[in-house]
């Protein structure tokens, strides 16, 4: 066996058509790059209008395809006005990454109505918004695959992060209903649950006190350190392609021994 063709006939996105939620920075942009480096046209996005403009340049710099959108997943209906932009502009979506979330930190006595309605509208009722629009056109194509980014917190959560571990469990579960429900018609919906990442999330405890952040970093997990954005590509890749194929309504983790 030639090993490219069978490599590309496993790994290859030549031809599917992307939408990448949140993709204007962190793990969304690594993602973003990683699915037009195998050869996805991508949609990417985020919340404010033209910050996805770096994520854009490197992929077309890189001599990928790429669409621009915005939106704030907090208002109504947002999701699915996402997918129709999405699919006007690519012709259609083949691959949808969820992975555009809202994370306030608190303990239970801190969640407030904002925070509460807040981790709602954006983890748990755009991706229902979002999977409603794109499904029936994935399975009328017989192929379709959703990557959703959980978190380590949907399994094993931490009180500081209550609501947000909760929203994220229930989107898994979302995510595994429809997944048992589409997969006889090619559609294949699992999750890719991260442990910490170093992104902008984390910015304000990183830089608010180097130090107890670096101690707590290395108690974190079995390699002491944060992962970075990159290594999450591989996986997303594996989820969002052919070698994929008798994977649905599971949860690849990664957060460096947990
Ligand atoms: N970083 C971690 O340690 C970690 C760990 C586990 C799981 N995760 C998950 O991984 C995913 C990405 O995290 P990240 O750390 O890369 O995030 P990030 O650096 O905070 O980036 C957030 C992205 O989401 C967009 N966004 C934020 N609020 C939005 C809203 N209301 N509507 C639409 N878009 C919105 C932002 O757009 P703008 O740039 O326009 O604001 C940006 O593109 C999230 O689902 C997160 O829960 C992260």
């Amino acid at each position: 066996m030639s090993v490219r063709p069978f490599a590309d006939k496993l790994f290859s996105l030549a031809g599917k058509r992307a939408l990448v939620t949140g993709s204007s920075r962190g793990i969304g942009a690594a993602l973003a790059e990683g699915l037009s480096a195998f050869g996805a046209q991508v949609v990417v996005h985020g919340a404010k209008e033209n910050s996805t403009r770096a994520t854009r340049e490197a992929i077309e710099k890189a001599g990928g395809t790429c669409f621009s959108v915005s939106g704030d997943l907090s208002l109504a209906h947002a999701g699915e006005k996402l997918i129709e932009e999405a699919e006007r502009l690519a012709g259609g979506i083949d691959i949808l990454v969820i992975n555009a979330s809202m994370q306030i930190n608190g303990e239970i006595g801190d969640i407030d109505d904002e925070s509460f309605d807040g981790h709602v509208a954006v983890n748990l009722r755009s991706t229902l918004d979002m999977l409603q629009a794109c499904l029936p056109g994935m399975a009328e194509r017989g192929w379709g695959r959703v990557v959703n980014v959980g978190s380590i917190n949907q399994i094993r959560p931490k009180p500081v992060v209550t609501m947000y571990a909760a929203t994220k469990a229930a989107q898994h579960n979302l995510i595994q209903s429809l997944a048992r429900q589409y997969a006889p018609r090619g559609v294949l919906l699992n999750t890719l649950a991260p442990g910490l990442v170093d992104t902008d999330r984390n910015a304000d405890r990183r830089d608010g006190d180097p130090e107890a952040w670096a101690a707590y970093v290395r108690g974190l997990n079995w390699m002491g350190r944060a992962g970075t954005v990159d290594e999450m590509v591989g996986a997303a890749v594996f989820l969002s392609s052919n070698a994929c194929s008798f994977m649905t309504g599971e949860t690849i983790v990664m957060t460096g021994g947990y």
